[in-house]
């Protein structure tokens, strides 16, 4: 089944307003082979369960990648048995720290003075060693990328001039054992280029730690941050440059290898935000389309403050004996159900034609979307959560 095929079947049984979460996990599946075989054999690819937790979409992946990374006892929960799990979060609560010992995680990431010394003493008290990694924040920021988290002040990582002496202290503890580095940057990167030169350096610089302390290393972690243009989605991050970027580091890997953590770039591409148009009017004389779901399903426009990827799916024949809403041949601003006016899903832009009872599909709703988004606010009822598999 198709997007365009469930709207038909939803319109036919008179079964609207329509208004849906739609994933395609066939997509995924192709997207995520397709990551995987062009990276070279150094390199894990991890998803990081932030960016969609959806259980069928975990699932999906679980068979995929090479691990999972949490930030959450929560996050830690939902990963499907048996799969490795990074888990990493900058306000770790004691219970999240021993329930990441207690399943056996991978590594735990250390943030801060306070981390280290809780993530040493808890495994004392359990009488095991945790593999840890140092989180980072970078001297030098990465340009051109949103929510910088590293290379500026933020909440996230250890000061890259901390960074010798975390690891002295680390290096005296008996129960944490440093596996390696953990670098996450930033956020909607689009250019590989400078996402490879962020590589470039993170691996120069852990080496250069390992080389100086003599640690006995084996990861290094890049995180996640590559984008998807939501402003012009035909012209996107080139993987396909980033990936032989990466196959030209093999001869300086040394036998590390190279985690990378994505979320947005995974599933950003598999979802689809399925909304019908209840009314269309004019005010100021500017025209507004009001669709049944808004940003308290997809929050991601109004957070970026940003017109979210659209198409309109014209639904032909209108029921009722009054009037049908619409315009045409103009620029349009589609609202939502909320009573706020950030309410706002798509600002002024041109559309041939848009009436009540035509449906809107925002794609590249994937990742941080229905996630990050505020349900609750004015109690309406949820999307519904429809799942495409080319299989079935
Ligand atoms: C530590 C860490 N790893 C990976 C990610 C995933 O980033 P993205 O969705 O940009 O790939 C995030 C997102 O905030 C993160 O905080």
């Amino acid at each position: 089944m198709r997007i365009e095929q469930y709207i038909e079947n939803k319109k036919r049984k008179h079964d609207g307003p329509i208004c849906a979460y739609v994933y395609d996990l066939g997509q995924l599946r192709k997207h995520v082979d397709t990551l995987k075989s062009s990276l070279p054999d150094f390199c894990r690819l991890f998803y990081a369960v932030k960016a969609n937790p959806d259980p069928r979409i975990l699932g999906t992946l679980a068979t995929m990648v090479d691990g999972f990374e949490v930030a959450s006892g929560g996050e830690l929960k939902k990963v499907p048995h048996n799969n490795p799990v990074l888990f990493g979060a900058p306000a770790k609560k004691q219970a999240e720290i021993e329930e990441a010992i207690d399943a056996g995680v991978e590594a735990i990431n250390v943030e801060s003075f306070h981390d280290l010394n809780r993530i040493e003493w808890l495994s004392k008290q359990k009488d095991v060693v945790t593999p840890i990694l140092i989180r980072v924040n970078l001297s030098r920021d990465v340009p051109e990328s949103h929510h910088m988290m590293s290379g500026v002040p933020t909440q996230f990582g250890v000061d890259e001039r901390d960074v010798p002496e975390i690891l002295k202290k680390a290096l005296q503890m008996n129960h944490v054992s440093v596996q390696g580095f953990h670098f996450h940057a930033m956020s909607n990167n689009l250019n590989a280029e400078a996402h490879m030169q962020f590589v470039a350096m993170c691996l120069e610089k852990a080496k250069s730690w390992r080389n100086h302390f003599g640690l006995e290393i084996r990861t290094v972690d890049i995180g996640g941050g590559i984008g998807i243009n939501y402003w012009d989605p035909d012209v996107g991050f080139e993987w396909d440059t980033f990936a032989s970027g990466l196959h030209q580091l093999e001869a300086q890997m040394d036998g590390l290898s190279l985690v990378l953590e994505l979320g947005r770039f995974m599933t950003a591409a598999a979802g689809s935000y399925v909304t019908e148009v209840l009314d269309v009017k004019a005010n100021h004389d500017h025209h507004f389309a009001l669709i049944r779901g808004g940003s308290h399903h997809l929050r991601l426009p109004a957070a970026w403050k940003m017109s979210h990827p659209f198409r309109i799916h014209p639904v032909e024949g209108w029921g009722a004996p009054y009037e049908r809403p619409g315009m045409k041949k103009a620029e349009v601003t589609i609202a939502g159900e909320l009573c706020t006016p950030n309410d706002v899903l798509v600002k002024s832009e041109y559309v041939e034609e848009l009436r009540a009872g035509d449906v809107v599909i925002f794609d590249y709703a994937g990742a941080y979307a229905w996630t990050i988004s505020h349900h609750e606010f004015l109690s309406h009822p949820e999307p519904e959560f429809i799942y495409l598999d080319e299989k079935k």
